[in-house]
């Protein structure tokens, strides 16, 4: 099996709040990431994909197709954008560095497998927060 990674960015803000839970709980939680008037952060993202290059091209996916998919999907309605409020696919998620990846593997996933060599697959989606944090969802690596 052989992987291929296309690293992108975007700056997003976003809160860290459960409205199920009282204001105490939140602050108590999250701490800063709870501060009302929002934060951002400079997101950088990596996508993989998994799979046999195809015998014509070389490719597991055309590098190109997958930049466009990732604008298209992710960096269009995420870059600049307040991720608890503007992004329709991510309505009702607490917007953390985990429920992000997830969300945004299940965005790319179907584009993504369309345009792979035979048998390719999203492999995972790394997500950048700061430099020390990150969150990755990658379902086929158990633990
Ligand atoms: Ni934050």
């Amino acid at each position: 099996m052989v992987l291929v990674t296309r690293k992108t960015h975007f700056n997003a803000a976003h809160r860290l709040h459960n409205p199920s839970k009282s204001d105490e709980w939140n602050k108590a939680t999250f701490g800063k990431c709870n501060h009302p008037n929002w934060h951002g952060h400079n997101y950088i993202m990596e996508v993989t994909v998994a799979g046999e290059p195809n015998p014509d091209t070389g490719f597991i996916i055309d590098l190109s197709d997958l930049k466009k998919i990732i604008e298209d999907k992710i960096v269009e309605p995420c870059d600049h954008k307040n991720l608890n409020l503007d992004v329709p696919f991510l309505k009702g998620i607490l917007p953390s560095s985990e429920n992000l990846v997830k969300a945004f593997y299940q965005e790319l996933k179907e584009e993504v497998e369309a345009v792979c060599s035979e048998g390719g697959v999203l492999y995972s989606v790394k997500l950048y927060e700061t430099e020390r944090n990150i969150a990755e969802y990658c379902p086929f690596r158990k633990i």
